[in-house]
């Protein structure tokens, strides 16, 4: 079988390979080879494994990378952002380091709801327009599959417009995107103390119209369905919704199939954690004050931890997720950036992990699991990428590190050198 690319001589290739989410003992495995090659053809990965034996199969067709004196990756998966809004929150930020906290603004008709009102305002193309430049941004920094939330439409119209626009996105842009359906992101002005009536709406109108949605069963992703979501998230919170009334939501979500995801203990521990184990959630993301046996309740049902270190740091506190107490427990720990216009306009997963070995207590390794594997795990999505083995896509990345430490040790600057996303080479940044 011919071979149209191989990646050589890199100083580590990690395989990530596996077949289950990685916990406890074997979070930090990262399956490295030595002097290690990858070949693909196609979209897909055909082989793994020894430099000189996968050089001998090449062919006058074959093209060739030396990787000598870098590492070889899988491309990361950010399984949780919200990377589709339109305008800013610069002004919010300005007033944040001046002392007002994120719920004073939101209280005050600022946070999500600014964002809500721009993005009621954009068209499809303004949405889509916006948001491409933040997706070439995390393509640039080694992201090749990521999940985005709609959440600033919070009305019917505008909430299928924001997954109109993920579905554009993702048929255009190399990336590939994993859309979740987050209406019940807060309760929209216009709700103001007729709460019940709006997760009235969520139950009622906006899920069984998201449901409607045609599956467009893969035009770049054998399982993704653009049109569909796969997801269902609540934000479950201070000024956000109840546990009672995230409970009404998500289990009408699943009744209706979709998978589901929940913001638990960002600000308050209402709950969630548990709620989520108890509904059999793919992933509970955040988790900044969630108790040790509401972790083993997740480990239990196989909830994911999705922790998001960026948007700690992002809003100037120190309560990190206790990451360490996660892998402890045997949940698997997937990271993710939560890029958004309020509180982690990010788009960088190597400063994600970064901060995640210095304030969550995670290993490099871990947190390189936690930002491949895994986080492929929480999206269901393991079968294709995540890892490099064969018949998987080859979404790759070459860092320019000779260590995989690097990846967490240093920081601030971009450490990827060429990002290939199936099986092309997308980005090969001049030195
Ligand atoms: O994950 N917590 C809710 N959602 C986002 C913030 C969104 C926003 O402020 O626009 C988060 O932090
Ligand atoms: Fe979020």
């Amino acid at each position: 079988m011919s071979i149209d690319l191989i990646v050589h001589s890199a100083n580590q290739v990690l395989t990530l390979a596996g077949d289950a989410p990685k916990r406890g003992a074997t979070q930090g495995d990262l399956a490295i080879l030595r002097d290690g090659a990858l070949a693909i053809r196609g979209e897909r990965i055909i082989a793994v494994g020894d430099t000189r034996e996968l050089l001998a199969r090449a062919d006058a067709q074959t093209r060739t990378i030396d990787a000598r004196g870098k590492i070889v990756l899988p491309g990361f998966v950010d399984a949780h952002t919200h990377a589709v809004f339109a305008g800013d929150r610069a002004h919010e930020f300005e007033m944040r380091l001046q002392g007002a906290s994120y719920l004073d603004i939101q209280k005050a008709g600022g946070g999500i709801m600014s964002t809500v009102r721009a993005t009621r305002a954009a068209t499809v193309d303004a949405l889509v327009a916006q948001s491409r430049a933040r997706l070439d941004a995390l393509l640039a920094h080694g992201t090749t599959t990521a999940e985005v939330k709609t959440g600033y439409g919070l009305d019917t119209a505008t909430e299928l417009k924001m997954l109109d626009a993920i579905a554009a996105l993702d048929a255009e842009h190399a990336l590939d995107l994993v859309p979740t359906f987050l209406g019940a992101h807060v309760v929209p002005e216009e709700f103001k103390g007729r709460e019940e009536e709006y997760v009235a709406l969520v139950v009622e109108e906006m899920l069984p119209g998201i449901d409607r949605r045609p599956k467009t069963e893969d035009r770049k992703h054998p399982s993704s369905v653009v049109g569909r979501p796969s997801f269902c998230d609540v934000f479950c919170d201070d000024g956000a919704f109840t546990l009672a009334q995230t409970r009404k939501i998500l289990t009408r979500a699943k009744e209706l199939g979709f998978g589901l995801r929940v913001h638990a203990d960002e600000f308050a521990n209402l709950g969630a954690a548990t709620l989520a184990a108890e509904l059999g959630a793919a992933s509970a993301d955040h988790l900044m004050v969630t108790r040790r046996e509401e972790m083993r309740a997740m480990a239990q049902a196989n909830v994911v931890a999705v922790l998001l270190p960026g948007t700690t740091f992002g809003l100037g506190k120190t309560n990190f997720a206790d990451g360490r107490a996660f892998v402890e427990e045997n949940v698997p720990v997937a990271l993710a950036s939560d890029l958004n216009p309020g509180t982690c306009w990010c788009e960088s997963m190597p400063f994600v992990i970064a901060l995640a070995c210095r304030y969550e207590k995670l290993t490099p390794a871990e947190a390189i699991v936690a930002a491949t594997i895994n986080a492929a795990y929480s999206l269901r999505i393991a079968d294709r990428v995540g890892s490099l083995a064969p018949g998987k896509l080859a979404d790759a990345l070459i860092a320019d590190v000779p260590d995989y430490r690097h990846l967490a040790y240093r920081f601030g600057a971009n450490p990827i050198a060429t990002v290939i996303k199936r099986g092309k080479i997308i980005l090969d940044p001049p030195k």
